[in-house]
């Protein structure tokens, strides 16, 4: 797995983006969650019209991750008055790491999130966070051990079911 690559996603290829976002979420989230709540975040989280907007937005970025020009991930940074909470301006929310099922463990998690933390340091942030669902310990683990640190819990919706995420956030010293 040495030719995976991390690219900056752009309008053109709006479609991928599309399709990636939501394979991965429903392999991440199906399991948990009814059928309702499922297509009711697929269909409306994941418009291309959402998504256009989120491309167009100056405070957020995309990037995928590709292996042999097939996208098997992708990441979704904010920056600003972009971020889903806190809005610090010294601060860089990883929004979404997403990696499709077949290569977890495979390090393209961990290419995404380097590609993070050189954005979060290019920028000068002096810190990183995000928010993960407490009952996601793959996610939880591996935030962990990238040195991230609980600092709150939040509740959201999915769909109609309320669920909590666990706020993580990573200290950067610049
Ligand atoms: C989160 C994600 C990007 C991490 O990438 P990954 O390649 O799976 O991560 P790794 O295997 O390197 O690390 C995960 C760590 O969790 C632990 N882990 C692995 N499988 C686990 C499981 N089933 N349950 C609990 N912990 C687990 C291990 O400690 C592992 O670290 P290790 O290197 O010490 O073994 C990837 O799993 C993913 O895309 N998941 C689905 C989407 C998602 O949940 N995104 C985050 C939303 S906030």
């Amino acid at each position: 797995m040495t030719n995976i690559y991390i690219e900056k996603v752009t309008l053109n290829i709006i479609d991928q983006l599309q399709k990636i976002g939501r394979q991965t979420f429903y392999e991440t989230f199906s399991a948990g969650n009814t059928e309702e709540s499922m297509t009711k975040y697929l269909d409306e989280g994941f418009s291309i019209e959402k998504l256009t907007t989120e491309l167009n937005d100056k405070n957020s970025e995309f990037y995928f991750a590709t292996l042999d020009n097939n996208v098997i991930g992708y990441l979704k940074l904010n920056f600003g008055q972009s971020q889903t909470e806190l809005q610090d301006e010294k601060a860089l929310e990883i929004e979404r790491i997403y990696v499709l099922k077949e290569f977890h463990g495979k390090n393209v998690g961990q290419l995404l999130y380097n590609k993070a933390i050189q954005i979060a340091k290019q920028k000068k942030t002096d810190y990183v966070w995000l928010g993960v669902w407490e009952e996601n310990p793959r996610a939880i683990n591996f935030y962990k051990k990238n040195g991230f640190v609980e600092f709150d819990k939040h509740v959201f919706k999915l769909g109609n079911d309320e669920q909590t995420d666990i706020m993580m956030k990573l200290k950067l010293d610049n």
